[in-house]
């Protein structure tokens, strides 16, 4: 049996930029249709990462889409850089008059999804999509699968691909130049949540010469921390007194309060950006557009700068059948995404110790970090990136 639903716009993926731009949309009045092959609650406890932009928080608390952020995350105004045994304080105030949250992604969503379904949102969990028909045309129609293995066509105006790193709308949007632009790197970060109080009172990313720790946080009594492992690292190859050894040899000068350790997991590091963005009616955002490897957080930060900007090109479209911003998406959105890409790709390089890594390469590096901590310019690139450029009004 195909059951057929019409609506104005299609997205596919419950992640936070599709659940995003369906808030907004549904703000000025326009529908939308959002699926996700995952369910509610695998979506509302994957664990990601957890810092957001000033210019994200403004939204999300803005259109009522996350207030929660404000009571339940805390406000970072610097984090620190640690190299050859000092650390070195960037003070985002200070320095560019912005700060960043720390609220764990799946938090946002809980929120996102409670917002959307308190607002009567068509939201269907469990819903894979298969393909899609006519972006060519005025009526692109996604065809999908749903829980109970039925068929089911979501006819719209304009689809979305919202769908992550897997997105299986990318494949109609990018035609026979799906490859993208793509890099990978020679390690990866282990990744632990741990019952312990905090460590430190702000991030650091220590580069030490066995590789990079990040000490991050999640509250009073669970901490997130990370540490350069190889990209084929088994999470369960190592014993806590192991990992805590690792850890505590990558931050010299700070004693890490240990606690036991209730998750592990090992992220592999990429970029990535798709050739094309737009086809016709469909276009993609967040990481059915673009990865980034950790360093930085940049990953949701950048779906929510590109559905920004595509929730103005889609009310212009679908309300006053204006298509120039919708034709210039594609390139508006590239330039924010490259300056992430660049961004990821820079503290990524800065901080990890790449295996073969020379003599010549490591003293290099610890210039490269001198020069940004010692410098207010220095200090002031990375401060900018951090907390965000600017988000159009
Ligand atoms: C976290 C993750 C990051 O990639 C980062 O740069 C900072 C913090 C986190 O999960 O807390």
């Amino acid at each position: 049996m195909t059951t057929t639903v019409r609506t104005r716009v299609a997205i596919v993926g419950a992640g936070p930029a599709g659940l995003l731009l369906s808030h907004l949309l549904a703000d000025a009045g326009i529908d939308s249709v959002v699926i996700d092959q995952r369910s509610r609650a695998e979506i509302e406890s994957t664990i990601r990462a957890g810092i957001l932009e000033q210019g994200t928080v403004d939204v999300l608390t803005r259109t009522g889409a996350s207030t929660r952020v404000l009571t339940d995350g805390s406000r970072h105004d610097g984090i620190e850089l640690r190299f050859d045994g000092h650390g070195h304080r960037i003070d985002f105030p200070g320095l560019v008059g912005r700060s960043v949250w720390l609220y764990p992604q799946h938090e946002a969503l809980k929120d996102l999804i409670a917002a959307r379904i308190a607002a009567g949102q068509d939201l269907r969990f469990g819903t894979t999509a298969v393909g899609m028909e006519g972006i060519d045309g005025d009526r692109p129609t996604v065809i999908a699968t749903t829980a109970e293995e039925e068929d089911l066509r979501i006819e719209a105006e304009f689809v979305v691909g919202a769908d992550g790193s897997r997105s299986v709308v990318r494949g109609a949007v990018s035609g026979a130049s799906a490859g993208g632009y793509f890099r990978e790197y020679p390690f990866a970060w282990f990744g632990i949540l741990c019952e312990a109080p905090p460590s430190a009172h702000e991030l650091i990313y220590s580069n030490a010469p066995d590789g990079f720790a990040l000490i991050s946080q999640r509250s009073a009594t669970v901490q997130r921390m990370y540490f350069q492992c190889e990209p084929d690292a088994d999470p369960n190859a190592l014993s806590e007194a192991q990992i805590w050894d690792t850890l505590q040899a990558r931050v010299p000068g700070t004693a890490l309060t240990e606690g036991p350790i209730f998750q592990r997991d090992v992220l592999r590091f990429r970029s990535f950006v798709a050739r094309e963005l737009r086809r016709g009616r469909a276009v993609l955002v967040g990481d059915a557009a673009h990865t980034v490897p950790p360093t930085g957080a940049k990953g949701m930060n950048l779906a929510v700068a590109d559905v920004v900007l595509l929730d103005r090109a889609l009310r212009a479209l679908l309300l006053d059948g204006d298509e120039r911003l919708i034709d210039g998406f594609a390139e508006s959105a590239s330039h924010r995404i490259w300056k992430a890409q660049h961004f990821s790709w820079w503290m990524t390089s800065m901080l990890h110790v790449a295996p073969g890594a020379t003599d010549f390469d490591r003293r290099r590096q610890l210039g490269e970090l001198r020069s940004v901590v010692e410098s207010d310019a220095g200090r002031t690139f990375l401060a900018e990136a951090y907390t965000g450029w600017p988000l159009p009004e």
